[in-house]
């Protein structure tokens, strides 16, 4: 890893051994972007710039003939001087006019990486890796823009944000600042994205990038199950296992925006960022803006090539060391099986079984402190029902823990339900418009988290819970959107900061509990997978992926979400059948083969499981503890199948010594195709040993030959393989 000056320090080359991203200085002034990409050994400019003389076109004060900036490859663009593509940023300053000029002044190298105030964010140890900072600014508005590119040791990853000063007398208001702008030069690309809705969330849309803007966003306060804060634009022949990606994403919680221009001449711009719509900031004289941090991504390894960048670079630079470094407990969660009635002899009961079955952490779910079995009232108290559960939660707590099983609690902190106790003393404390009616989401309203007395409310009733360490796990869950984003105590001029404060009060609240109880395991949920972003994951290290538990699904589900994130980070259950969201029967095999290589755990009523069940589900446990290093430290692929009546995914450990492989079956055709299915990611000079059958193969004959499976007359179904080297 390295970043260089070139060219009298008019070029600055950011490299390791996977990629090299370079910028280089125009006319003293302009920073634009030269390359993104694989690794050059040394730039020696074949790409020279060249400038054309152009009809219908400006041409800028230059000593450069038939300088424009209509195809300038700007690295942060603003509008207004002949750049007429999509800007970076957007600043109105004194002048009342949105236009500034920002010309370059200054780079060089941090050998520590910034942290970024009241963000989450990549983190790195000294010598992980090195920042490329750089000033541009105009002096006329008294706006400095600082930019960072962090590049990481062997990853293809570079991440980057960007800090905004006013150093000027006045007031400006920052209209929008994008977190990313990349230029990349004019050839086909396809746009991936991952759509979706509540209980079907990760599902990959990719269509040939045209001329104009294509856009994705969420504007509902969280980053939502509709659009990850993800897109890729990749070659048009590029699949799981081949071609070439680049990859975006943005750790942020909140609304975002990203969007990629493919202009006239074919060139492309992508950006994403906090999304202009839900946001304006007044930055007085003095004052900084930072952008959350974008994560860069380039592979030419296929789609598999990008989600191991992301999935290293999320498993040792976001989610907290201490937690990464523990093996996850598989759990029995209490949702699926008693909704909101919850007893302690339900508890009693569950908790029994799952101590013979091996299970090591029980989550009590929503229920305990309602006052109904509704969702109708009590969000925000967070008191528990001693009428459901006699003795409240210190005595679940000794019934779980008596049985060898650790307790974690779900609770839904951001909400407040107009039948509670804290809505009649406080209902300023709820988003809302004055003289507006405020709109419920399933029944409850959204906390003013840009309040520091709510915050501190929030953090109390945590201390409340947590001190005594009776608690070890925490479902963070948040069932709605915001509406009437409005706080009652922010000044008229900053109204429009409501949005992004909400997320900056989220994230201080986050950072205040976690680093108070670094042992409690925090599991993010928003109704699933509404809020499943790597902000969130930098402070819970797991999140519910979705709230369809439906084998099947999920096997879509999980796909999608495994493009970015490593399959520890996903709660993957098994439930019962005929699923609850879906009505579909899958075998308890396929249930749990589905869920087995993620962070496992369960969801159903054990009490009514049959004995050959209870059997099956004893013998689940066991196999998935004994490989328990294999899943949260091995690799995880998806492969490339010739038949989309399969998909196929594998973990391996980083030496290839062993993988677990699981192919699923949709459908059950009669007339049988022969697929074979390479095992892509072995080492072709290791003899292996499947331990279901004992028979050995070779590495090279399972790469390329690839397993062929029996015919099996069943719809959804899965066959596992594991695989160990043998000396
Ligand atoms: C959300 C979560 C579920 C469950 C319920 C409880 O829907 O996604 O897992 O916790 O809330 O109300």
């Amino acid at each position: 890893m390295s970043i260089n000056f070139e060219k009298n320090g008019l070029i600055a080359h950011i490299k390791n051994s996977s990629i090299s991203y370079i910028l280089e200085v125009i006319d003293d002034k302009y920073l634009i972007n030269r390359y993104f990409g694989k690794t050059i050994r040394e730039y020696r400019e074949t790409n020279t710039f060249q400038y054309f003389k152009r009809g219908y076109n400006t041409q800028h004060i230059s000593s450069i003939e038939h300088l424009s900036f209509d195809d300038f490859p700007f690295e942060y663009p603003a509008r207004g001087h002949g750049d007429y593509r999509i800007p970076a940023i957007s600043i109105t300053p004194s002048t009342g006019i949105d236009f500034i000029d920002l010309t370059f002044k200054e780079w060089r190298i941090l050998k520590e990486k910034p942290k970024i105030s009241g963000l989450p964010s990549t983190f790195s140890e000294e010598g992980e890796t090195e920042t490329l900072e750089i000033i541009c600014e105009d002096v006329s508005s008294g706006i400095r823009v600082y930019m960072y590119y962090s590049i990481f040791d062997n990853l293809g990853i570079i991440v980057r944000h960007q800090k905004i000063e006013n150093f000027g007398i006045q007031k400006v208001t920052i209209n929008s600042a994008k977190s990313l702008s990349l230029e990349l030069p004019a050839k086909d690309y396809d746009f991936l994205s991952l759509y979706g809705t509540h209980a079907k969330e990760a599902n990959v849309s990719r269509f040939a990038l045209h001329r104009g803007i294509q856009k994705i966003e969420s504007a509902r306060g969280a980053s939502s199950p509709q659009h990850q804060p993800f897109f890729a634009l990749l070659s048009p022949d590029t699949c799981e296992e081949s071609g070439e990606v680049y990859g975006f994403h943005l750790i942020y919680s909140g609304s975002f925006s990203a969007e990629v221009e493919k202009d006239q001449f074919g060139n492309v711009r992508a950006q994403m960022g906090l999304n202009p719509d839900n946001f304006k900031w007044s930055l007085e004289s003095g004052e900084i803006f930072e952008t959350p941090e974008v994560v860069i991504n380039y592979s030419n390894n296929g789609l598999n090539g990008m989600s191991q960048n992301f999935h290293k670079l999320y498993k040792s630079h976001l989610i907290p060391k201490k937690i990464m470094n523990q093996e996850r407990p598989i759990l029995l969660n209490s949702w699926e099986s008693m909704y909101y009635d919850v007893t302690l002899d339900k508890i009693e009961q569950q908790s029994n079984i799952a101590q013979e079955l091996g299970i090591e952490l029980f989550v009590l779910d929503d229920g305990w402190f309602r006052l109904s079995n509704s969702s109708k009232t009590s969000m925000g108290d967070w008191k528990c029902n001693e009428k459901k559960l006699p003795g409240g939660i210190n005595k679940v707590a000794e019934i779980i823990h008596k049985k060898g099983l650790k307790f974690g609690l779900w609770f839904e902190p951001e909400m407040i339900s107009k039948a509670s106790n804290l809505y009649s003393e406080h209902p300023e404390w709820a988003l809302q418009i004055p003289n507006y009616p405020m709109i419920e989401g399933r029944n409850q309203y959204v906390l003013d988290l840009s309040r520091k007395d709510v915050q501190e409310y929030i953090i109390n009733i945590f201390h409340e819970y947590l001190k005594d360490g009776k608690i070890e796990y925490i479902k963070w869950d948040m069932n709605r959107p915001l509406t009437e984003v409005n706080s009652l105590e922010l000044d008229f001029g900053r109204k429009s900061e409501i949005w992004h404060r909400y997320v900056l009060g989220l994230y201080y609240v986050l950072e205040t509990i976690i680093s108070t109880y670094p042992n409690v395991l925090f599991e993010g949920c928003s109704s699933g997978g509404a809020r499943f972003d790597p902000g969130m994951l930098y402070y819970t290290p797991q999140i519910w992926t979705s709230d369809n538990t439906d084998a099947f699904d999920r096997t879509i589900i999980q796909s999608g979400y495994s493009l970015l994130y490593p399959p520890i980070a996903m709660g993957a259950h098994v439930s019962i059948t005929p699923n609850h969201q879906t009505g579909r029967i899958t075998s308890m095999n396929t249930r749990y083969q589905v869920a087995r290589l993620f962070n496992l755990g369960y969801e159903l009523d054990l009490s009514k499981c049959q004995d050959y069940e209870i059997k099956e589900i004893a013998e689940q446990i066991a196999e998935s503890k004994r490989n328990k290093k294999l899943i949260q430290y091995g690799d995880f692929f998806r492969h490339d199948v010739q038949n989309d009546n399969y998909s196929m995914w594998s973990t391996v450990n980083s030496d290839k010594t062993e993988a677990i492989v699981i192919i699923f079956q949709k459908f059950h055709n009669p007339i049988k195709s022969h697929c074979l299915f390479k095992l892509n990611y072995l080492n072709s000079d290791f003899d292996y040993c499947e331990k279901n059958t004992g028979k050995i193969y070779g590495g090279d004959e399972l790469m390329s030959v690839g397993l062929s499976i029996p015919l099996i007359k069943s719809d959804f179904h899965a066959f596992a393989f594991h695989f160990e080297k043998i000396s």
